[in-house]
This record gives C-alpha cells, sequence and structure tokens, in this order.
C-alpha cells in the first residue's frame, strides 16, 4: 500500500531571509514514516526542514511553505491508499514577499498575513477511498475540537494531543494522544514513545483500510 505522510514545520518566508514558522522537530511525522515501512508500505515523506535523516526505504520530498507542501501531496495522491498529515503546516504566509531583504523602518511595523491552503481540508473534499488521518495540536478542549476537525475535513482518524502538557507536542519525544474515528469512538492513550504511537496509528490506518475490502 502507497502512504503519503508529511512531517514537520513549513517556512513562509517574508524575504530571502526571514519565515514565518514552528518548533514542530518532524519526529512523529518521521516516526510513522517508518511504522508504514515496516509494515511493509511503499512511502513518500514529505516534510518541512528538520534535521532528521529518512527511514530506510522511505522516499524523502523535502519542501519548505505549504503551497509546495499541498502540491506534492496531490501529486502523489493518485494510487495512494493513506494520507498522515503529521506536518506542523503554517495556517498564515505574509501577503508579500520581498526578493531584497528588508529594511528597518521605524519602530512598529505590522505584518499582513494571508491565509494558506488547508492541506487536510481539500484532501478531505477529494479522497475517494483513501485513508486519511489528521492531527489535531491543541491546548485546550482536545476532544471536542478534534472531533469537530475529523467531522469537518472529512477524516477516517484524528489524533489529537495536548501540546502544552509535558511529555506531549512539538518537540517532546513521547506524546499522549486522543485518538477519534469516523464511528465517533474516543480512545485515550497512554503516555507512548513516537515510535509506539506511530505503529499503533499505522495499525489503526490498516485495520480501517482492510474493512474497506482492499489491501
Ligand atoms: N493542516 C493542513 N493544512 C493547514 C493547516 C493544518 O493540512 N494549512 C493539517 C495538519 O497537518 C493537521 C491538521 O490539519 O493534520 C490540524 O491542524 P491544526 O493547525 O491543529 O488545525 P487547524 O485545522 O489549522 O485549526 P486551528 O489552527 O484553528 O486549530
Amino acid at each position: 500500500m502507497k502512504f503519503i505522510v508529511t512531517a514537520g514545520p513549513t517556512r513562509e518566508f517574508l524575504d530571502p531571509f526571514r519565515f514565518i514558522s514552528n518548533p514542530s522537530s518532524g519526529k512523529m511525522g518521521f516516526a510513522l514514516a517508518r511504522a508504514a515501512r515496516e509494515r511493509g508500505g511503499e512511502v513518500a515523506l514529505i516534510s518541512g526542514p528538520v534535521g532528521l535523516d529518512p527511514p530506510p526505504g522511505v522516499e524523502l520530498v523535502p519542501v519548505t511553505s505549504a503551497r509546495r507542501m499541498r502540491d506534492e501531496v496531490f501529486r502523489r495522491l493518485p494510487g495512494a491508499g493513506a494520507v498522515i498529515m503529521a506536518a506542523a503546516v503554517s495556517d498564515y504566509r505574509p501577503a508579500r514577499y520581498s526578493r531584497k531583504k528588508l529594511k528597518k523602518s521605524g519602530g512598529r511595523v505590522s505584518l499582513d498575513l494571508v491565509r494558506n491552503p488547508d492541506i487536510l481540508g481539500e484532501l478531505g473534499r477529494k479522497k475517494g477511498e483513501v485513508v486519511l488521518v489528521g492531527f489535531s495540536a491543541e491546548t485546550e478542549n482536545i476532544v471536542d475540537n478534534a472531533a469537530e476537525k475529523l467531522k469537518s475535513k472529512n477524516l477516517d482518524l484524528i489524533v489529537g494531543n495536548d501540546i502544552s502538557a509535558p511529555g506531549s507536542g512539538f518537540a517532546a519525544e513521547t506524546n499522549r494522544a486522543v485518538v477519534i474515528d469516523r464511528t465517533g469512538v474516543v480512545e485515550e492513550w497512554p503516555l507512548l514513545t513516537k515510535n509506539e504511537l506511530a505503529e499503533r496509528i499505522i495499525d489503526r490506518v490498516l485495520t480501517i483500510r482492510a474493512g474497506r475490502g482492499r489491501s
């Protein structure tokens, strides 16, 4: 089965030297790519800038911006069995890009931002038979917010986590996840390493896929 996994942050440049981003380490997405490969999958790992080596046997597709990540995901969508969006995609980008380094001017400036494509939302509208998994990084109302995203983005599975909890979120080695499927079943998983969490998620993806009568 073909997997598309996204990982890491995106960078949204203002000028050649400055960007908007977030502290995503890419560890969760890389662990998912490894787990999918170990279960026999053919894996494309579309990742923003992170300092990690790709797992053996996985095709690494480095990207920078959300728009480039979107294009690489959709280019590979035909024939894919599952898409797992673990990337921390920037929701906004600067409205203007300056080819030259911006100079300072005055004591206070404001930055005009425009919306980036919602890759997961677009996948949900176009997904067909593909198993679609999203992540929900929250600091409050984790279950409600994750359930709302599962529904509004037409996902098969959502992995919610409290990015403010100790041992969870962006750069941590571990994660405590709440996992919700389309039938509305909510599971609270214990604190797991990102590799253990990845293995469980891939198991769930394969079970959902098998339930659709395909391998
Ligand atoms: N995501 C995406 N495209 C974006 C933003 C997010 O595909 N432009 C994906 C992420 O990879 C993740 C999921 O959407 O799988 C949830 O991202 P999150 O930022 O938590 O949720 P949003 O839908 O952006 O909502 P909000 O920021 O309002 O919580």
